[in-house]
């Protein structure tokens, strides 16, 4: 037995999964101050480091260490003419942290309103909503790495965002649990412009009869729409988006949209096209369609849920099925969102 205080043993991790999957960790330790970590690092062996479970497949048992990140606190760490700069401890919880910036009145993360998970979270999977990125606002994070015992800060260069993407995903490190995130700083802009332009968003707005919506009401008309189109995962598990919109090369956008006058796309700066990865899993059969316990969601089918008592197994039958069925018709990969432990 070891001699860290609070090392819990062939620990359940189905309460720590919004799918509600069944799977333990060998052992699991809660985080709420970044100095728990260096006699956690000492312990060696296989890691994983969790927030709030919403992104997460549990695939069976892991044979190692779950750091469950609870580290609170949130406070304005500056402010200059152009900005606030805010600081958020990763186990806060998201949505509570966007509330509270706008409560206070510095606005910028309102399109983000109601995403699940921590804080610590946000930049590991650069989480998007409603036309904007995490990464846009973010200015900086510390994280202690596991490997030298040293508290790193990382910048948004450093991060390398991308789509659903950073430094973090690149590099394993999500999964090898070498970083272990503690505390965020987001840049918040004063001279704020609202980000109106995503389709469903300037609609939402423009059957409110607001023209000029302030920060609240944008975060209003977002929890609005998720709540709508988006599964309360108290009510019916999911992970959010499981699957991401594929990038395709110009040439297999310009071939489908050939084929399909109405296909959902968005060119990036890049060249290549962003699809609606739940238009074709929609087109391909898929939305609200059920295998065994697990389904895609009848109102957005990128939504898997947990329908009743299911396995890790259950979701890769069914992950695998809708892959199937949208290469077959469209010719597209649909990666997996949410990360799987243990990784298959
Ligand atoms: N669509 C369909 N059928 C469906 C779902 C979508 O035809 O079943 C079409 C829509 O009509 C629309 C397009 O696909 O033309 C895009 O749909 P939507 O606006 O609902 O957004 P999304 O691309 O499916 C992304 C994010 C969501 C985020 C929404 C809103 C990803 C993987 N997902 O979904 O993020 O809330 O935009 O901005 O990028 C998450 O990551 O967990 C998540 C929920």
């Amino acid at each position: 037995m070891s001699t860290i205080p609070d090392l819990l043993s062939d620990f359940s991790l189905a309460a720590d999964n919004t799918l509600g999957l069944p799977g333990r960790a060998a052992r699991y330790a809660r985080i709420v101050s970044a100095e728990r970590l260096a006699a956690l690092a000492a312990l060696g062996g296989r890691r994983f480091v969790l927030g709030g479970g919403s992104n997460l497949v549990l695939s069976g048992d892991f044979d190692g260490l779950v750091l469950r990140v609870a580290i609170p606190g949130r406070a304005l760490a500056g402010e200059d003419a152009d900005a606030w700069y805010v600081r958020v401890g990763a186990g806060e919880n998201w949505q509570d942290f966007v509330q509270w910036t706008l409560a206070r009145g510095w606005p910028g993360l309102e399109n983000l309103s109601l995403i699940p998970g921590t804080a610590g979270a946000a930049p590991i999977q650069n989480i998007g909503a409603y036309g904007l990125e995490v990464s846009e606002h973010f200015h900086s994070l510390s994280a202690f790495d596991m490997k030298s015992g040293k508290t790193v800060n990382f910048d948004r260069a450093a991060c390398r965002f991308a789509y659903r993407d950073s430094v973090f995903k690149q590099e394993g490190w999500h999964l090898d649990g070498r970083f272990v995130i503690t505390e965020l700083t987001f840049r918040l802009p004063k001279n704020w412009r609202p980000a109106t332009a995503y389709g469903e968003l300037a609609a939402e707005l423009d059957a409110r009869g607001l023209v000029r919506p302030d920060a609240r009401q944008i975060a209003d008309a977002v929890i609005a729409l998720r709540r709508r189109k988006l599964p309360d995962p108290a009510l019916l598990p999911n992970a959010g988006s499981f699957f991401r919109n594929p990038l395709v090369d110009a040439g297999t956008a310009a071939r489908l949209l050939a084929e399909h006058p109405d296909l959902p796309r968005y060119p990036q700066p890049d060249g290549r096209v962003k699809l609606a990865g739940g238009w074709l899993i929609e087109r391909a059969g898929w939305k609200g369609r059920d295998l065994g316990p697990v389904g895609m969601y009848e109102k957005q089918a990128l939504v898997l849920v947990r329908r009743g008592p299911a396995t890790g197994a259950d979701v890769l039958s069914l992950m695998r099925a809708v892959q199937d069925g949208v290469r077959r018709k469209f010719g597209v990969d649909l990666e997996p969102e949410p990360v799987f432990l243990p990784s298959p």
